[in-house]
């Protein structure tokens, strides 16, 4: 029995913060972003809670796999910076979607969230203790951002998407492996009702090391090729590290999938915005092997296989 991505939907606030925006906020250039991180711009919500960008990005997700909302038994969401400090914002959108047969709970494993997620609901589904998961990776940075620090100011953005997982679908988990090792947490991580901090130097290094480590390993694990692989979806951190990750595995910067220059890095929610998105532009189709992979605060990360 495989576990199959049945609906994919997304959602990003209205308003763009561009680069040049950012030039009058700090002390920083739009060459400087764009040559260190790939980024143009992200989306920054206001007036808009977590939930409703999660709620936005699940409806889709629920429409797109057909699927009624009192048919979802989980909804998981992934997410580091929820609307309260309990309860979840999963149960927050169990009801405001009628899940009314769904128990709801968040986890946090910051940009690898996602992943974790996928996780533990493939788990479920295949032990039949769920029939139908809605996995939702959402974030409002943008309120644990600090707006004078320039050195992570230019990289994050809101934004939210959500998958409906199931047996029921021609796709299969194939492998995946995650980890963590929290004696790097200084590395990148929020202070209570404070501000996120990042070493990010440090950052790029281990996140390239780590998930190339991880991506071999699954794509050894599940008996495939590097050549078989038809698209790389790696969390949209920076484009430098998406780069080095392609060159390390030995996949061409074709196969892996980026949209950072549009939303920067939206952690939780950055891989199943970039599933609909390649999805939408034709790059991902039925029977694709996908490899997914994060990195993030913890440190966490994970690499997942997918057939589509
Ligand atoms: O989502 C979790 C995973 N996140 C990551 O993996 C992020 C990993 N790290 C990165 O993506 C990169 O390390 C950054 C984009 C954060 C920084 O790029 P970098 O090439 O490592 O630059 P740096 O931190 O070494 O800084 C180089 C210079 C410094 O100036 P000096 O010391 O050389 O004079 C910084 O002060 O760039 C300066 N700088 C900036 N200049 C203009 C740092 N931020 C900015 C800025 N604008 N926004």
């Amino acid at each position: 029995m495989g576990v199959s991505i049945e609906g994919v939907g997304y959602y990003v606030p209205q308003k763009v913060l561009t680069n040049f925006d950012l030039e009058k906020m700090v002390d920083t250039s739009d060459e400087w972003i764009t040559t260190r991180t790939g980024i143009k711009e992200r989306r920054i919500a206001e007036g808009e809670s977590l939930v409703d960008m999660a709620y936005k990005a699940s409806l889709m997700a629920l429409e797109e796999s057909k699927t009624k909302p009192e048919e979802i038994d989980l909804i998981i969401l992934a997410t580091l910076t929820p609307d309260l400090s309990f309860p979840a914002s999963a149960c927050l959108l169990q009801a405001r979607l009628g899940c009314n047969k769904a128990y709801a709970f968040d986890i946090s494993a910051a940009c690898s969230g996602f992943l974790y997620g996928l996780e533990i609901a493939s788990s479920l589904i295949i032990s039949n203790r769920a029939k139908k998961v809605l996995l939702v990776g959402a974030e409002r940075l943008s309120q644990i951002v600090d707006w004078t620090d320039r050195a992570t100011c230019v990289l994050f953005g809101d934004g939210a998407g959500a998958a409906v997982l199931s047996a029921e679908g021609e796709g299969e988990l194939l492998a995946s492996a995650m980890r963590s090792d929290g004696s790097y947490w200084d590395i990148l991580y929020g202070e209570r009702c404070g501000y996120l901090r990042m070493k990010g130097k440090e950052l790029f290094k281990l996140a390239v090391r780590s998930m190339a480590e991880v991506c071999e390993e699954v794509i050894k694990r599940a008996g495939v090729s590097i050549a078989d692989i038809d698209l790389v979806v790696p969390h949209q951190a920076n484009i430098r590290i998406m780069q080095a990750l392609a060159e390390r595995l030995n996949i061409p910067m074709e196969k892996a999938y980026s949209n950072i220059h549009k939303y920067g890095n939206t952690s939780a929610a950055s891989i199943p915005i970039a599933l609909y998105e390649a999805k939408q532009e034709g790059r991902l189709k039925r029977g694709d092997l996908v490899l997914l992979t994060a990195m993030g605060g913890g440190l966490t990360w994970g690499a997942s296989l997918l057939r589509f």
